[in-house]
């Protein structure tokens, strides 16, 4: 194996004039760039956002522009690695935190990507996917799968603010993102799915054969029954306690090419999962603690958001009792193959 590819620089003008009107260019110059050894080389840097400092310029977006000119009126949590503006948290991630004001509503639409958010705080702001009504309760996990009709609206009276999690960069890398606009949808008259068919783990709606279920069956994951499970689990298990949304029907992730996990740590412990080849982002529903991620450390609180590039050497630390949900790109990773993990 050779370390030193040829270089650019070592080829002749003419040639490499000759080669650009051509519209070809020489790969070994550029091989390592796009096929390093070992372990790929990552765009991504740690981002940390605190929801003290992010809050009050959600607000003021609120006053400064309406609904109406917004359509969602979202601050873009932008990669510190690929700079201010950027559209993405990791390469796969999107992330954004939402404001919608009491009254507000946030027109219907649906687009290939897949989105799911998690709320952030606010009483009273629901979303309607393909006619369910689907409350959002603070720390609540809310799908919008891609090619589904949803709109938002808020019937409380204090701002609600939820963290969108969407799989967006991979949709504009294959130029396949785009959107279809329509009216407010109307509403089923009954609680959503997780309330009527699926309200006992374990049990799923008997069907007739050919009367398959639908491919999102489930689309609101209610913190209360999550935490619940947690504690449940961190009770009586070892290590911390660690519980994947699935689909209730199938066993798989939620969503195509996004998961989520939620994670409890008691105060004092640590966990140092292993390197893992799917990016991450980190939402802290409740609890203070610090991570350290590739030698860097955070500290974080309440509704904080972090992120970790891919093969991060990850470590956290509670400092009180602590509940996160991990947003990660595994699910894209498996279906293509490649999903790995390393030992410390
Ligand atoms: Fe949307």
């Amino acid at each position: 194996m050779t370390e030193q590819l040829g270089t650019m620089e070592e080829l002749p003008q003419d040639y490499r004039d000759q080669m650009a009107a051509a519209g070809v260019a020489p790969l070994w110059p550029m091989m390592r760039n796009v096929l390093p050894h070992n372990a790929p080389q990552a765009v991504t840097r740690l981002g940390h956002w605190s929801y003290p400092a992010v809050r009050p310029l959600l607000l003021r977006a609120g006053e400064l522009t309406p609904v109406e000119k917004a359509e969602r009126r979202v601050l873009v949590l932008s990669d510190p690695g690929r700079g201010a503006g950027a559209m993405q948290a990791t390469a796969a991630i999107y992330l954004g935190l939402q404001l919608l004001l009491p009254g507000e509503t946030a027109p219907a639409h649906r687009h290939t990507p897949s989105a799911a958010r998690i709320v952030v705080e606010g009483q009273g702001g629901y979303t309607v996917v393909d006619g369910e009504r689907l409350p959002m309760e603070p720390g609540d996990l809310v799908l919008t799968p891609g090619g589904e009709w949803h709109d938002h609206g808020h019937d409380g009276d204090e701002p609600v603010i939820w963290l969108d999690a969407l799989d967006l960069p991979i949709f504009v890398q294959l130029e396949g993102s785009y959107a279809i606009e329509g009216t407010l949808q109307a509403q089923r008259n009954r609680p959503d799915a997780s309330q009527v068919e699926y309200s006992a783990v374990g049990l799923v709606p008997s069907r007739r054969p050919g009367r398959g279920a639908r491919r999102y069956p489930m689309m609101r994951y209610p913190w209360a029954a999550t935490e619940a499970a947690l504690r449940q689990m961190a009770a009586y298990g070892e290590g911390i306690a660690e519980l994947d949304y699935i689909n209730p029907e199938t066993g798989e992730d939620v969503l195509p090419a996004l998961g989520f996990t939620a994670m409890m740590l008691k105060a004092g412990q640590v966990e140092a999962p292993p390197l893992r080849s799917c990016s991450s982002a980190f939402h802290v529903i409740a609890g203070t603690g610090r991570s350290e991620i590739d030698g860097q450390v955070i500290e974080w609180g309440p509704k904080d958001t972090f992120t970790a590039p891919v093969f991060a050497r990850i470590w956290h630390e509670a400092e009180s009792e602590a509940f996160l949900v991990r947003i990660h790109d595994r699910p894209l990773q498996e279906k293509l193959g490649y999903y790995e993990e390393r030992a410390r």
